[in-house]
């Protein structure tokens, strides 16, 4: 059976260790680590996550302030309100919550970033900096960045000789993840809803990261004997079980089945969430460090 790896405990051993720090900024040079989220909208899954970024950046003694705009506001105004924040000194760190409204060009408002201040690690300086290898200066997205660390934790730093196959290729989660796999020495191989044999692809993987958005689509019999599996998913599924109109979070593993195999698995909740908060609350921290210079 296989060791549940504890995102939670280690999240809080990473914010345990930024609040450290951030007094310790603020005592020598008075500054405070400031955050802006901004959220367009009223996606009910979007305003539970950045409520919980705003209270976790107030719990580590960040300045934290977080912008509601209305589902139809123009890009234009967007544009002014991110162009606002990159020439505000108090703020370090800037979230756009994605999914944007259609109408609004998400690449055109994440471009619009300062690199500097982009704590999420989507603007393409950083993603340049993270493809080539020019880690110590990258902003790197949170998700994948926590990722990592849970399982560097596990296996080391240095991956060489291990497989390591990333389920999902997104910009937020599955590219950059490879890109740190590789950045560590894992072999590296991205498969996606177009790969062929992806359940046998996914058995050759030491370390199995699914980051593809479908409840549960990873089996256990997809899992080698003793391999890491990070599981990025967060989905809410119905769960007649519960009572009528019940729901409950599953990630895109199999949990149960997985466990069997697996030698350690992250829960979902309680697994990569939390690290992703915590990931974002460290960049913001750095952010505000090269500041001071
Ligand atoms: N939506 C889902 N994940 C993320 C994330 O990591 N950052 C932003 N800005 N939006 C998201």
């Amino acid at each position: 059976m296989a060791a549940v790896i504890d995102g939670k405990a280690v999240a809080e051993d990473v914010v345990g260790r930024v609040k450290v720090l951030a007094a310790e900024l603020r005592a020598g040079t008075g500054i405070v680590p400031g955050l802006a989220v901004v959220i367009v909208g009223a996606d009910p899954a979007s305003q539970v996550y950045v409520a919980s970024k705003g209270k976790k950046a107030k719990e580590c003694g960040f300045h934290s302030v977080q912008h509601t705009l209305p589902a139809d506001t123009a890009e234009a105004e967007l544009v002014a309100l991110v162009e606002t924040l990159n020439a505000d000194p108090a703020i370090h760190g800037i979230l756009v919550q994605l999914p944007l409204p259609e109408h609004i060009d998400s690449g055109r408002i994440i471009q619009t970033i300062s690199p500097d201040k982009d704590v999420d690690g989507f603007h393409f300086v950083n993603v340049g900096k993270l493809g080539t290898g020019e880690l110590a200066t990258a902003f790197v997205p949170c998700t994948p960045a926590g990722s990592m660390l849970l399982i560097e934790r596990l296996r080391g730093r240095d991956l060489s000789g291990l497989n390591a196959v990333v389920v999902g290729r997104s910009n937020i989660v599955g590219k950059p993840m490879a890109n740190l796999l590789l950045a560590a020495n894992a072999t590296v191989t991205i498969a996606h809803s177009r790969t062929k044999n992806l359940a046998e692809i996914c058995r050759s993987a030491d370390i199995l990261v699914a980051a593809v958005g479908r409840p549960e689509m990873v089996r256990g019999d997809w899992v080698k004997q003793g391999a890491t599996v990070i599981d990025v998913g967060i989905n809410r599924v119905a769960a007649p079980e519960k009572g009528e109109g019940k729901t409950r979070l599953v990630g895109d593993v199999a949990y149960g089945e997985a466990a069997e195999r697996a030698g350690a698995i992250t829960p979902v909740p309680g697994g990569v969430g939390p690290m992703t908060i915590a990931l974002l609350m460290a960049n913001t921290l750095v952010s505000a460090s090269l500041a001071a210079g």
